[in-house]
């Protein structure tokens, strides 16, 4: 399973973690999910978070996964409530206007109002379109090189634009 977080992207501003006392939804985002946990348990961190992911092996997270699969952007357990999380942060799988689509429906259901997106720098302008979101200044660092150029996008003010 811990392979799975090293070979993905890691969101290590300190915008992105310093994220207090709030409930937070992890959407195809295990390495946030794990990184808030740990920052819990240090209690730098009083927040809540809970992981929506494909990938059953994060089920050893007990009530806090969710098995999330973005083809059926609202198809959740009935518990989890229309606007329940104060942020919801989120790394679709694909970079696609589909699966980009689907997953702007997913974030809007659990958001109440701030949404922090990573994913390709071409999908800015549909970024902004469904959600009405603005790239970050800040780049997502990766453990490998990739292809594509990478960007956290958010419709908040935030550090991450400085
Ligand atoms: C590009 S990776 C992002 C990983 C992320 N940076 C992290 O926090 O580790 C995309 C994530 O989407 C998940 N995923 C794969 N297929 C999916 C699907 N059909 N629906 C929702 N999530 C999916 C993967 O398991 C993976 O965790």
């Amino acid at each position: 399973m811990f392979n799975v977080w090293r070979s993905c992207r890691h969101l290590d501003h300190p915008s992105v973690v310093f994220i207090l006392a709030c409930r937070i939804a992890c959407v195809s985002a295990p390495s946030v999910y794990q990184k808030l946990k740990q920052l819990a348990s240090q209690k730098e961190n009083c927040s809540s978070a809970v992981l929506f992911e494909f990938d059953r092996r994060f089920s050893a997270y007990g009530d806090e996964f969710v098995f999330y699969d973005y083809s059926n952007p609202l198809c959740l357990p009935e518990e989890v409530l229309p606007q329940s999380f104060d942020i919801v942060i989120a790394d679709p799988p694909y970079l696609s206007e589909e699966c980009l689509s689907k997953v702007a429906l997913t974030l809007k259901y659990l958001t109440k109002s701030k949404i922090l997106l990573c994913t390709g720098a071409i999908m800015e302008e549909l970024a902004g379109k469904l959600m009405g979101l603005k790239m970050c200044t800040y780049l997502p660092k990766h453990t490998h090189n990739l292809a594509n150029e990478f960007r956290c996008y958010v419709n908040y003010e935030s550090r991450l634009f400085s």
